[in-house]
C-alpha cells in the first residue's frame, strides 16, 4: 500500500511517497481502516517542516477518514463497510483533560494516517457523520473539535452569546459555523476583506480587517455596544491577546488555541484580571467531545468549507499551499 513518511529532520522536500507493507488483519479490540482522507492543520505543518521534531520515517497526519474493512474479536461498535474518523488523543476517552503533550498523536508521537490502510484500536476512532464525504469528515479530529470543545463543551455557548473568532483559518471557520449553529451572534477578523466577505456570506454578523485596523479588539467591543464579547477564539497569542482581552466582557471567556503570532510575549495582566475574564488554552478534545460533535452535526445538518484537496502524493504542495496563507477554512488530502 501507498504512504507518506517523513525524513529527518523534516522539511517539505524530506516527504518521501514509500510503499508499505499491508498491516494485516486486526486483532481483539481493533479494526482495520481503508483510510480515504486527511485533512491539514497547523499542528502537521509544524510536524513536516521540522519545528516539531518527530522520529525518522513518521507517518505524518493526525486526522484520518475512511471505512471498516474488518473488525477484530470482540469490536461491536463497528462493523465493515462503517465509515468511520479518528480520534486526535485515542487514549483520552472520556472525563478532564490528562494529556498535555502530543506523544499519543497521530501523526506526531506515533504513526499518522497519511497511507491507505491502518489496523488501530477500534476506541480510538468514532463513526463519521452520516452522509460526510470522508474529507469532510476528516477535518473534525483535529480543527471541528477543537473549535466545538472551546465554544460549546468548555465555553457553555448559548443562543445569543456574541463570539469572536479571530482569522479564517480552519479552527476559526467551524468556530464561526458551530457559534451560528447554536444561536450566537459572531464577529470575525481576517486580513483580507475578500475572506471577510466569505465569512459574512457564511453568516458572520460582522467583520474587522485586523491589518487595516490594529485596534480591532477594541472596535468589537465597542460593536456590542461596550458590553464585550462571551467568548474569544483566540488562536494568534502573544501578539492578538492584548487586543482580544479588550474584546472580552467583563466574566467572559478567552479559548487560547493558538499562537500563530509566537510561542511567547507580555500579556496585559492587569487588564485580563479586571476584565474578571477567564483564560483557557486547550489542546483539541476526547473521544466522547467527538461523538457529541458528530451527534450535533447530524442533528442540524452543518458542512465543513473546503478550500481546496489535493492527492495523498501532492502532500508537499498541499502544505505550501497552506503555508501561502491563501485558503479560507480546510485543506484535504484524499486517497
Ligand atoms: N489547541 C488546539 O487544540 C489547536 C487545534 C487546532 C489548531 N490549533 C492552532 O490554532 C492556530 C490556527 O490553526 P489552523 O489549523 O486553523 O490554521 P490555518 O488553517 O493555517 O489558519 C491560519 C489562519 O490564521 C489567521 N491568522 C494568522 N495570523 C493572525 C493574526 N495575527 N490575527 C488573526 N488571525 C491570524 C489567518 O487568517 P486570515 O487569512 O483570515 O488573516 C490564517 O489564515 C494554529 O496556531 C494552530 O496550531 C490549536
Amino acid at each position: 500500500m501507498k504512504g507518506i513518511v517523513l525524513r529527518s529532520p523534516g522539511g517539505l522536500d524530506r516527504l518521501e511517497s514509500v510503499e508499505m507493507p499491508d498491516p494485516g488483519q486486526p486483532g481483539p479490540g481493533e479494526i482495520r481502516v481503508r483510510v480515504h482522507a486527511s485533512s491539514l492543520n497547523y499542528h502537521d505543518y509544524g510536524v513536516v517542516t521540522g519545528r516539531m521534531p518527530a522520529a525518522d520515517g513518521r507517518v505524518p497526519m493526525s486526522d484520518g477518514a475512511g471505512v471498516v474493512e474488518a473488525v477484530g474479536g470482540g469490536v461491536t461498535e463497528f462493523a465493515a463497510g462503517d465509515a468511520v474518523v479518528s480520534c486526535f488523543f485515542p487514549t483520552w476517552q472520556d472525563g478532564p483533560a490528562t494529556i498535555g503533550d502530543f506523544k499519543s498523536t497521530p501523526g506526531d508521537g506515533i504513526d499518522g494516517y497519511a497511507c491507505e490502510t491502518v489496523v488501530r484500536p477500534a476506541s480510538w476512532f468514532t463513526s463519521s457523520p452520516k452522509g460526510y464525504s470522508h474529507a469532510e469528515a476528516a477535518t473534525l479530529t483535529t480543527a471541528g473539535l477543537t473549535a466545538w470543545r472551546a465554544l460549546v463543551v468548555d465555553g457553555g455557548l448559548k443562543a445569543g452569546d456574541v463570539v469572536l473568532v479571530l482569522g479564517t483559518g480552519g479552527v476559526s471557520i467551524f468556530a464561526l459555523q458551530y457559534a451560528k449553529m447554536m444561536g450566537a451572534t459572531v464577529i470575525v477578523t481576517s486580513s483580507s476583506d475578500e475572506k471577510l466577505g466569505r465569512a459574512r456570506s457564511l453568516g458572520a454578523d460582522h467583520t474587522i480587517n485586523y491589518r487595516q485596523h490594529e485596534d480591532w479588539g477594541v472596535r468589537a467591543r465597542d460593536w456590542t455596544g461596550g458590553r464585550g464579547v462571551d467568548h474569544v477564539v483566540e488562536v494568534g497569542g502573544p501578539g492578538t491577546l492584548a487586543q482580544s482581552i479588550n474584546a472580552v466582557r467583563v466574566g467572559g471567556h478567552i479559548s487560547l488555541i493558538g499562537v500563530l503570532t509566537g510561542r511567547a510575549g507580555e500579556v496585559p495582566t492587569a487588564a485580563l484580571m479586571a476584565k474578571q475574564a477567564r483564560l483557557q488554552g486547550l489542546i483539541v478534545g476526547s473521544r466522547r467531545h467527538q461523538r457529541e460533535l458528530v451527534r450535533a452535526i447530524e442533528a442540524t445538518g452543518t458542512r465543513p468549507v473546503i478550500d481546496r484537496s489535493f492527492p495523498l502524493a501532492e502532500i508537499a504542495d498541499a502544505f505550501r499551499h497552506q503555508e501561502a496563507g491563501r485558503h479560507f477554512g480546510k485543506i484535504c488530502l484524499e486517497y
